[in-house]
């Protein structure tokens, strides 16, 4: 049976349209979706928007719509435009679908059963911008260090806990004996100093209705919702088929979780201790990365300094953007978004080293064989080509690095073989070969090989660029691509005779003023 793999991105707030922040985990799931997919196993993709709340009540309130109607229109907002960028998930959930109702009071009442929730009086600081109550650690000068514009509202009232604390010697150990349950190490060692120093306690699961209506009723008290994070979370249950179809454990067994570090303490101890409680199996790893900052500053709804990620593509073309995006961040640190880098790598990686390679391999190849594939070089027995080779050590490293979450590493991998094959033709010069009629084998044996080359390249690109990806293969004139990938890119698929289509260029360079 293929393996499962199962990937989430954080849902989103729709209190306010995606922007470059949240388009870079969707894009960064998709790019993980596909290759797995691509790899023959079964993959799931979720993505979604977090509709409950008080911020989102707040939002719907200021455009004066009932929350209802405000998250209807927001959320229809954010599918149009995963789709218009080409994402593609299994499924694009809401937490106001009616089976992840379902899936939340399910879920509580478990624990409630369990008898893992208490009634008790509570004091707090809350912060709105993250829907959480804060810990000292979190604080600066009295305010949220995230949101440092919006002061705390201090609450005093009556609420279901869930008892977190009865499960953090547990969770403790599990990632003592397991430490790549949440990666980079950094993130690990943050949320292993919190439970240490005693700095969070127990977990407020409830809003009374009196105050915000906007909410999953609780299964064991209709008088209370349940509290924004404590229904969120549990998305990606639901997207999977919990607790109806019986498959969703199976699907369960892959589950990887991307989010930004803004999200880590509901992630990595909200999470982990709500699925222990309810004897449901850990998540593989929580898998943490960094922030998109313009100017140091964190890209955000909140701070309205929104880049959108439509925009930059109507200038550059959304698949530079997505490449700049998976290629430029080291994973789990921020990074600094500016025009001007994403415009080099756009000129650099993708119009010279990527768009000249095939232009130029196309046009010799009309210029001596009228544009058809030519026979490939007659093997040695038992020694791959040079190229060959390369492919084949590029797609292992690529496997490697994309299964370890990098697509930075993956794709400098990649990388290496289009360098080769531009190496490759600078060495062997096929114009100078074709000076030669006597050198006609040499030439074709030379322009296969390229040729080939770039057909496994475009192959081992579609999940990260999936458009250029068969704009390359159309021009190289490759036939429906056999499935897996490692079918695909198995060497000399390429059929001689085959027309090639040389078109436009992939990649325009671009002039920064
Ligand atoms: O926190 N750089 O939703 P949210 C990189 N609803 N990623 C960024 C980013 C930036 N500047 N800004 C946002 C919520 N993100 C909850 C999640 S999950 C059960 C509930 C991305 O709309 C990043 O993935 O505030 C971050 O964690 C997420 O958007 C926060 O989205
Ligand atoms: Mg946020």
């Amino acid at each position: 049976m293929a393996e499962v793999f199962y990937i989430t991105t954080p849902i989103y707030y729709p209190n306010d349209d995606p922007h470059l922040g949240s388009a870079y985990s969707t894009v960064y799931c998709d790019t993980l979706a596909r290759y797995h997919r691509a790899a023959g196993d079964e993959s799931y993709f979720l993505t979604g928007t977090d509709e409950h709340g008080q911020k989102v009540a707040e939002a719907a309130a200021a455009e004066g719509l009932d929350p209802q109607a405000f998250t209807d229109r927001m959320a229809a907002r954010f599918r149009r435009n995963w789709e218009e960028l080409d994402l593609t998930p299994h499924r694009f959930i809401r937490t106001t679908d009616p089976d992840h109702v379902r899936a939340v009071r399910h879920f509580w009442q478990i624990i409630h059963d369990r008898g893992q929730i208490e009634f008790r009086d509570y004091t707090g600081l809350y912060c709105v911008g993250c829907e959480t109550f804060m810990t000292e650690r979190e604080l600066e000068d009295g305010r949220c260090i995230q949101h440092p514009k919006r002061p705390l509202e201090e609450r005093s009232e009556s609420n279901y806990f869930f008892v977190m604390s009865d499960h953090f010697k547990w969770w403790i150990g599990e990632l003592e004996a397991h430490p790549e349950r949440i990666q980079p190490d950094r993130y690990r060692n943050e949320v292993l100093s919190v439970l240490r120093d005693g700095l969070i306690g127990d977990l407020c699961i409830s809003r009374p209705r009196a105050r915000l209506e906007w909410g999953i009723p609780a299964p064991f008290d209709e008088d209370f919702v349940i509290y924004v994070w404590c229904d969120a979370l549990i998305n990606y249950l639901t997207g999977i088929g919990y607790p109806d179809d019986p498959a969703w454990e199976r699907r369960w067994g892959g589950v990887h979780h991307l989010l930004g570090k803004d999200i880590l303490k509901s992630h990595g101890i909200f999470w982990p201790t709500m699925l222990h409680a309810a004897g449901i199996p850990l998540f593989n790893a929580l898998h943490v990365h960094g922030h998109w900052m313009i100017g140091g500053q964190k890209i955000s709804k909140s701070v309205g300094q929104l880049i959108d990620a439509l925009a930059v593509k109507d200038k550059y073309g959304f698949e530079p953007l997505r490449y700049y995006l998976l290629r430029e961040m080291s994973f789990g640190l921020d990074g600094e978004f500016t025009e001007r880098a994403l415009v080099r790598r756009l000129n650099a990686d993708l119009a010279n080293d990527l768009g000249n390679l095939l232009s130029r391999t196309l046009s010799m190849l009309e210029r001596y064989f009228d544009g058809r594939v030519p026979e490939p070089p007659v093997p040695e027995p038992d020694v791959a080509s040079e190229l060959c080779r390369v492919a084949e050590r590029v797609a292992r490293e690529l496997d490697l690095q994309i299964r370890g979450f990098s697509s930075q590493r993956a794709l400098a991998a990649l990388w290496e073989l289009v360098s080769a094959v531009n190496k490759y033709i600078d060495r062997e010069a096929p114009w100078q070969i074709a000076k030669q009629e006597a050198q006609r084998g040499k030439l074709a044996s030379v322009l296969y090989e390229s040729l080939e080359a770039l057909r496994v390249a475009s192959e081992l690109l579609a999940p990260f660029l999936p458009k250029t990806s068969e704009r390359m293969l159309e021009q190289l004139g490759s036939p429906p691509r056999p499935t897996p990938l490692a079918t695909a890119i198995r060497w000399g698929q390429l059929p001689p005779g085959t027309q090639t289509r040389r078109a436009e260029s992939l990649f325009p360079r671009v002039e920064l003023d």
